[in-house]
């Protein structure tokens, strides 16, 4: 009986020496952690500037050109820019972004206005007093500062033009565009059409949207040469409408030189189809560009420049040969 109280109490004197061990190295702990908070405190300086960006699409190449070239001038500049969006193409959700982004109380917004409902929360930010430069896709009768991207109204003319020069004044088309809704889409549209309205041999017998995926691109492109069996030629209003559109050609077992395809975007994706034969031109934009220069556009504002109201950056027109030529990276 004796022997079994003695090992009890040996017992839980073991226990409890054991307890304040790990409650002494615990406090330890937790006063280090503290100390090397403070020192980061004190050592590690916040940028001056915070900016955000926003854009369509985090999962798709254009967009992630763009969010590099606004990433890239955090080494350049006294910056840090946050680059969101989300991950698949979606308004409502890119709205509410931009709704947190603005409860955020950047130094400044970069916002794609992809449609009339990104106005009144543009308008909303600035009346907050945070800046706003639109990238991409324009909202000019927003209170936004001034806009980056490629003119998209000139973008689609010079599709509409190309097409006609290239196919001698001779095609019956079907159009496959991101969206009916965005703002972008409709101008390339818009202009495609105004282009080739004197063209007497020129028709536009269907148009669809993909909602910028490219299965959608696909599978509208697919549906709208089978029933318009007179197609010869396809434009393509958004980085992955050519995609869909040389996919469906190919299901379809058209020829390649049976079907003229223009397009948007220099993406890998779409250069490979450019080799392929499957596409024949691409109008490149310039994305990291955009990004870059909306970043550096900011800091001037916020420094006092005065900045033009709108700033069109290049497009080009490419074709198999010129694929040699430098794409758009830093
Ligand atoms: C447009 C982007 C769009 C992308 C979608 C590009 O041509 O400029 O706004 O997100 O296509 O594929």
């Amino acid at each position: 009986m004796k022997r079994k109280s003695i090992i009890y109490t040996a017992l839980s004197f073991c226990f409890i020496i054991s307890v304040s061990f790990s409650f002494y190295y615990y406090i330890q702990a937790q006063k280090y952690d503290q100390q090397i908070d403070r020192s980061m405190e004190t050592t590690q300086e916040l940028p001056e500037y915070h900016f955000i960006l926003i854009g369509e699409e985090m999962d798709h190449d254009y967009w992630r050109l763009v969010g590099e070239g606004a990433k890239d001038t955090e080494e350049h500049y006294d910056v840090y820019v946050e680059y969101e969006g989300p991950r698949r193409s979606n308004p409502d959700e890119q709205l509410e972004l931009l709704d947190i982004a603005i409860k955020a109380n950047p130094d400044g917004l970069i916002v794609q206005a992809l449609n009339d409902d990104f106005l009144p929360m543009i308008n909303k930010a600035v009346r907050e007093g945070i800046p706003v430069i639109t990238i991409d896709t324009d909202a000019p009768d927003s209170m936004r500062s001034t806009y980056i991207g490629t003119d998209n109204y000139n973008a689609g003319r010079i599709a509409g033009e190309t097409l006609a020069e290239d196919t001698n004044g001779n095609a019956t088309i079907g159009i496959i565009t991101g969206s009916f809704t965005n703002a972008h889409h409709q101008l390339r549209v818009q202009s495609f059409r105004a282009a080739l309205a004197e063209e007497q041999n020129i028709e536009i017998v269907a148009i669809e949207e993909s909602n910028i995926t490219r299965v959608t691109a696909e599978e509208k492109a697919y549906q709208m040469l089978q029933e318009h069996p007179e197609i010869d030629a396809m434009y393509g209003t958004s980085a992955l409408d050519g995609i869909g559109i040389a996919h469906a050609a190919a299901s379809l077992n058209i020829a390649k030189d049976d079907l003229y395809v223009i397009g948007f975007d220099t993406l890998p994706e779409n250069i490979e189809l450019m080799k392929q034969g499957m596409i024949d031109v691409l109008i490149g934009q310039k994305p990291y560009e955009m990004g870059y220069r909306s970043i550096e556009l900011m800091l001037g504002m916020l420094n006092g420049k005065s900045i033009e109201k709108t700033h069109y950056t290049d497009v080009n027109i490419v074709r198999e040969q010129d694929l040699i030529e430098k794409s758009d990276t830093p």
